[in-house]
Order: C-alpha cells, then structure tokens, then sequence
C-alpha cells in the first residue's frame, strides 16, 4: 500500500446535500458506511486524503477528517502512517462477503450493476439451488419426445387431464382435499384464477370481502376487475367474520391456513364461522392457499375446503411456491355447481396457463423422489428462519421485533414505536433498501389505509449469507435515518446489539 496506490473516486459516488437535515460530515459517514459494508467500496481500496475529498467535494476539510475519525473509530476505515486511508481488510466475513458488485476505479455507481445473487434481497420464493433440475429435465424430456397427438392439437380447456388427475391426488394427500379432476382448472396463477371468478361469478362494481392487511397484488386486481373491496379485521383467530348489520357480498377472499401476511391460522370455531356464514349468506369464499406446504413446529390443518359440505369453498392454489417464481403456474379447485361456469370464462377469456409444462408437472408431482424434495426444502427453509430470526434479535433489535412463525417462507418484523408515537417510515427504508440492491416489502403497504410500520421479510429463497448481508444492508440504512429507539415490546428471544 504505497501512495501511488490509485484513491477510489467518491465524488462519484457520494452526494452531499448542504440542505439536507443532518450535518454534512454526518451524510458523508453514512454514505461511505453503506459503500463499505454493502461491498461497494473493498476491503484495502484506498480512500482519498481528506484534503482532496474536500476538493473533490467542495465541502470543508473538517468535515472530511471528523468522517474518516469516525469510521476510523468504527473499525471500518485503517489509517497507514505515511500510505493513506484505506478500507480496513480486517472487517467482519458478513460485511466482507457483501454481494454487491465491487466498485471498479473509474467507475460510478450508477454503472454498477447488483450481481443476481444481490437480487435476491429477502426472497420468500423457493431456494432456487435445490431445485430437482435433473428430475425436471427427466420429465420434459419424457413428455416430449414423442408428445401424444393431442398435447398438439387440442385446446384443453381445464388444464392437461393427466395433471388435474396428479393434482387431486396431491391435494388429497397434502390438503385434505378430496376433489375430481374435473373440479380443477389449471391457470397462469392468481391473476388469471381470479380473473375467471370474477368473470363466472361477479357483475361490475359488485362487493368483494378481503382481508386487511392482505396481499397487495389481490387487492391491486380486484380493482382493475372492476369490484369493490370491503375490509375484513385480522385477529388472532384469523379473518374476522362481517358485522352482522355489514353488507353481504356474493364472494369473499380470505387465507384461513396462514394469513397473509401476518402468518396467522384460523382458529377451527372461526372456521366454522364462515362456513355457516358462506351457507346462510349465499357467500363464496375463496380460499387462498399460497404456501401452506412449509409448516415447521405447527401441525399442518387441512384446507378450509376439507371441511366445506355445502359446496361454498373454493380453492385457489399456487406452484409458484413449490417450483420456482417465474413458473407462472396454479389452480383452482371448484364447487361441482360452478364447474360450468368458471370453464364458459375460462373458454371466453382463452386459456392463460402454458400447456407444454403442464404434462411434466403431471409427471414431477407423481415422481417418487418429489415428497423427498419437499420435506428437504421444509428443513431448509425452518433453519434459515432461525438464521433470519437471530440476526434480526441480533443486529436490529433497536429497531424491530420479532415472533418467529411457525410456518411459511416469510415473516414479519415491527417497528418498535417511540413514546411518543413514532415509528421509521417504513416505505421510505424499501426504497433505500432497494437502491442496495436488497428487495422486501414494507408491512404498511398491506393495509388498505394506514397501517403499522415493519417489513415482510422473505427467508426461503436467502442462503445464510445473502440474509447476514441483508440484514447488515437494513442495519445500515437504520442507522442512518438517526432514529433508534430502547424496545418497548419484547422479542422472542433474548437480543444482544452487536456493532458491525
Ligand atoms: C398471498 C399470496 N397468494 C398467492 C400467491 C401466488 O400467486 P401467483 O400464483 O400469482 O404467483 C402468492 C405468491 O407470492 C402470495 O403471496
């Protein structure tokens, strides 16, 4: 490390705000922290004298040296005597493995580029590495090297039969369902199933009961549908039935095996409320069956519809949970009275759903090694919400606390709350979060109006690393709103701040 060693440019990098809230020295500091741990800026690059930052900057040398005295103090930041400053190699593995693509001199930020394993951010989509791909290739390929005539010519209206058939079977085993195949209908996901609901059973404008807080892309098409949300409050027993005084709606939509996102399970009486409710009100109800596949120390309950004997259930299903995000395939399970019906829609609208994966599907879910497959991915998926869960008591618990859930591949963490009400804007930290390359979804945006701050942080599709450096990511842009609060709620577990 000499002095002819080439400085990383930060002018390019940094942008300070004479007008901003926060003294500059202070932007400086929270810029370059970020720059460093995300893995922007890596370990021994050599920093510029804080008399050419100020030039570079045109801000004061105070501001530069008070800055670097503070990193240096931080331990990210080493000062060689008569060489510069340089990024301290000695930093924790967590920062030192950041994902983000490394900073090449000369470049800026806004050419680099996150690297696909940044991209990943809190994914609550399957572990994409243990993916049975050489059993995936074995079914396309015995699919279709000599496809049957009719996987060519006919329209099958429905979905592939032989996958509706493996489907029910599945259903049976893994949901309680027992339904025909012909009570299936293949779509390209919840958009496409809840466009042929509304479409077989709903007018325009007509009052659609949905939970709140709820799945946002829900909400998002059940207005373009043309149809009217009305909320449903959460409690700890799940959706909670309309007043009796409400309006009564033809369908509601509700998730009874693990609320989204608060990860509740319906209580049984509040099961059989709506069961009664469905049966006295003339109501469908449209239960939502995402990811209930993932259960850990929770006994897995079969589906609302197990239990439905007057044929008001119906049952919308997902593969994107068990496949992988971009597989754009699910079902509906139907009530015999609606068959008709949601096929004429089906045949209206044109079939969504791909027909070439559906006869491999059929194949990979019949396939012996596949129940092996799940239960594996069941045991990952447990560890890393125990790795997400001790990072997060860890290093955030300033901020945020935590239940550990007992099932599924997300979970949400809360704001704490000052004294006096206040609480980090939680919309604001996504967006930052996501200018690091690191996604997640603010818990507010699932609230019809206003709702409590926090995070849905997705661990299924994070390996231990890609969560450690994200949660270190939030940890960092945390820090830098200044807003930290001693917890006023307690955390699961016993929490120890640990300083990055
Ligand atoms: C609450 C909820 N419902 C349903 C789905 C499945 O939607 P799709 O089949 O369109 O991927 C998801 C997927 O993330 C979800 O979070």
């Amino acid at each position: 490390m000499t002095n002819n060693h080439p400085h990383i440019p930060l002018e390019n990098l940094v942008s300070l705000s004479a007008d901003a809230a926060e003294p500059l020295y202070q932007q400086l500091v929270q810029q370059l922290r970020l720059l460093i741990v995300t893995g922007r800026v890596l370990p021994s690059s050599r920093l510029p004298s804080s008399r050419q930052l100020a030039v570079d900057m045109g801000v004061s040398r105070t501001t530069c040296t008070s800055a670097y005295q503070q990193l240096l103090a931080e331990g990210l930041l080493i000062s060689r005597q008569g060489a510069g400053i340089f990024v301290n190699t000695g930093l924790p593995a967590a920062l030192q493995q950041g994902k983000t693509k490394p900073l090449l001199i000369g470049g800026g930020l806004a050419t680099t580029q996150p690297t696909s394993n940044t991209r990943v951010g809190f994914s609550s989509g399957p572990d994409a590495r243990s993916f049975p791909f050489p059993l995936w290739a074995r079914c396309l390929a015995k699919a279709w090297r000599c496809p049957e005539p009719s996987l060519l010519q006919d329209v099958h209206l429905g979905g592939y039969e032989n996958l509706r058939r493996s489907l029910s079977h599945y259903l049976y085993m893994t949901r309680g369902v027992y339904c025909s195949p012909s009570q299936i209908v293949i779509t390209a996901g919840q958009r496409d199933s809840l466009s042929l609901i509304s479409k077989a059973l709903m007018q325009s404008g007509d009052r659609v009961y949905m939970e709140n807080p709820g799945y946002p892309l829900q909400r998002q098409v059940i207005h373009s549908l043309g149809l009217t949300p009305r909320w449903l409050e959460v409690d700890q027993e799940g959706a909670q039935l309309p007043a009796n005084n409400a309006p009564q709606t033809k369908l509601a939509i509700i998730s009874p095996s693990r609320q989204y996102p608060l990860g509740i399970a319906m209580s049984g009486p509040r099961k059989l409320a709506w069961l009664n409710h469905a049966q006295n009100q003339n109501c469908w109800l449209l239960e939502d069956d995402y990811d209930s596949e993932f259960t850990y120390e929770r006994h897995k309950t079969d589906a609302l519809m197990s239990l439905d004997q007057n044929q008001k259930v119906i049952l919308i299903g997902s593969f994107s949970k068990l496949m992988f995000q971009g597989f754009r395939l699910g079902y509906l399970v139907l009530p015999e009275p609606l068959i008709d019906a949601v096929l004429g829609a089906q045949e209206e609208l044109g079939g969504m759903a791909s027909l070439h994966i559906q006869p491999a599907l059929s194949l990979l879910l019949t396939d012996r090694s596949f129940n092996p497959h799940l239960g594996r991915m069941r045991r990952l998926y447990r560890h890393r919400r125990d790795v997400l869960c001790g990072l997060i008591n860890q290093h955030l618990s300033q901020w945020l606390y935590v239940t550990s859930p007992d099932s599924g591949m997300h979970l949400v963490a809360f704001c704490h709350q000052s004294p006096d009400g206040h609480t980090v804007d939680d919309q604001a930290i996504v967006v930052d979060l996501k200018h690091h390359g690191v996604t997640t979804f603010a818990l507010s945006k699932h609230y019809a109006d206003h709702g409590p701050s926090g995070f849905c942080l997705g661990f299924s599709g994070c390996d231990d690393e890609q969560l450690t450096h994200n949660v270190i990511v939030l940890k960092q842009i945390l820090l830098a709103t200044g807003y930290g609060t001693a917890p006023t709620q307690s955390v699961e577990t016993g929490s120890r701040e640990l300083s990055v």
